[in-house]
């Protein structure tokens, strides 16, 4: 049955790359919802026209964009978001791996998937894709919250069976075939799909990448996500444990985990080997900033990725190793972080990689990432002016990417004003 079309206005802007930066923003524009869908994008008041029957929601100056998209995520680490004093390894070992043993319990899982589901969307993400644990119930409880709440999501059981504490490593064969039996009941069911998920080289043995490598073969429209090069004394250690491969991506490329559909966390060590061949096999990087400068990881190469190798790369908040749960501060912090390597994005850039760049990245980039006609109707209302500060500066602003920039850099769930997913309201209050 079709529903009752809804007329959304407010303010719209264009974030398509291919676009003159001044083209593209109405101050009045409106989108057109249907049974979930976009099915016009225009200028508000000719719409309302053409359109009489159409609820009418008058945002005013709120901006309509679309929800973001978190491209790496591990919601199981929702409660030790922000732990203090250790780098990489040691934050695995003293806060990550405890608080992921508890995830055998689905009443513990189902707990934590609903308060990161809160989360997320009160900060305008509606769509991410999460590592889950080595418990297949961590998968189901992640996968029902999504279903649940009707939104679109990705994710896998995170494989592990070295180098992880009793109680937190799977095996060769249980890796293969819950990782199996886990997409079969859910990769294409409603709006969600699965992801292959060996956490990274150090805790796999090269049996357990080849097995896993083996299912994405048989599974090649899944996506396939790990981490790569986070660390120097990860790459140490990651040579040290495959003394047979040329560089750390070289430990999923002979495995058969190296391809189209492939989202490498990080990537911020890379070798001109490595970024060359990430390139040339179309793999898709995510970028996590504020885990970056969080767990003193260092300063990803924006220029190559975004800018010269042609958009292959998503934003992730990286909770709990990022410190936010917020794509506005994830996209502040991409910023900060180019700047330190001398390149200034600008905010229409922020907002491409933390929507259409993520969903690209994810492959979804045909359903979600864009207000569009024929998009899914996942659309957040970002109100420009949402504290003090904020509204003082964006007061002086000329153009929109002037209003936009100070909630970019200092806004966090207050600027949610709104969030829809397929066109239904779904803000937590
Ligand atoms: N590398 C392997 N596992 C993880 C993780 O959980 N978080 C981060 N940031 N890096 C990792
Ligand atoms: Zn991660």
């Amino acid at each position: 049955m079709t529903e009752p079309r809804e007329l959304l206005i407010g303010q719209t802007v264009a974030l398509s790359p291919d676009r003159p930066l001044s083209a593209g923003h109405d101050t009045r524009g409106g989108v057109l919802i249907c049974d979930g869908k976009i099915e016009m994008v225009g200028h508000g008041p000719e719409m309302q026209t053409r359109f009489p029957d159409a609820k009418v929601t008058d945002y005013g100056e709120g901006l309509l964009l679309p929800g973001f998209v978190d491209a790496h995520v591990h919601y199981p680490q929702t409660a030790i978001i922000a732990s203090w004093g250790k780098r990489l390894i040691d934050w695995l070992n003293t806060y990550t791996f405890p608080e992921e043993m508890k995830f055998g319990d689905p009443e513990y899982a189902a707990k934590i998937a609903a308060r990161f589901f809160d989360l997320s969307l009160s900060h305008g993400t509606t769509t991410v894709a999460s590592y889950c644990t080595i418990h297949p119930e961590s998968v189901d409880a992640f996968f029902a919250e999504a279903q649940r709440r009707g939104v679109a999501a990705v994710a896998g059981k995170t494989c592990m069976d070295r180098n992880a504490p009793e109680g937190l490593r799977d095996t060769v064969a249980s890796a293969y075939d819950d990782s199996r039996a886990l997409l079969e009941k859910w990769h294409g069911k409603d709006r969600l799909s699965y992801a292959i998920t060996p956490r990274f080289s150090p805790t796999s043995t090269r049996e357990q990448l080849e097995a896993l490598g083996a299912l994405w073969t048989d599974y090649p429209l899944c996506l396939m996500q790990t981490h790569l090069s986070e660390q120097p004394d990860e790459i140490v250690w990651v040579a040290e444990l495959f003394p047979e491969a040329k560089d750390y991506l070289d430990t999923y490329e002979m495995t058969g985990l190296l391809g189209h559909g492939g989202v490498y966390g990080h990537s911020i060590h890379l070798t001109d080997r490595e970024r060359a061949r990430l390139c040339e096999v179309d793999a898709a990087l995510a970028h996590c900033p504020t885990s970056n400068t969080f767990i003193g990881s260092g300063l990803f190469d924006m220029e190559y990725f975004h800018r010269i190798q042609e958009k292959r790369v998503g934003l992730g908040t990286d909770t709990g190793g990022g410190s936010s749960f917020s794509m506005l501060r994830t996209m502040a912090a991409a910023y900060e972080i180019a700047q330190l390597r001398g390149l200034a994005l600008h905010p229409r850039e922020l907002l491409w990689l933390a929507t259409e760049g993520s969903a690209r990245a994810l492959r979804l980039g045909d359903r979600i990432g864009r207000v569009a006609a024929g998009m899914d109707a996942d659309i957040i209302v970002l109100d420009l002016a949402s504290t003090p500060a904020i509204a003082q500066r964006a007061a002086q602003a000329e153009t929109i990417w002037d209003a936009v920039f100070p909630t970019i850099m200092m806004g966090d769930d207050r600027a949610i004003r709104d969030v829809r997913v397929m066109g239904k309201p779904v803000k937590p209050c």
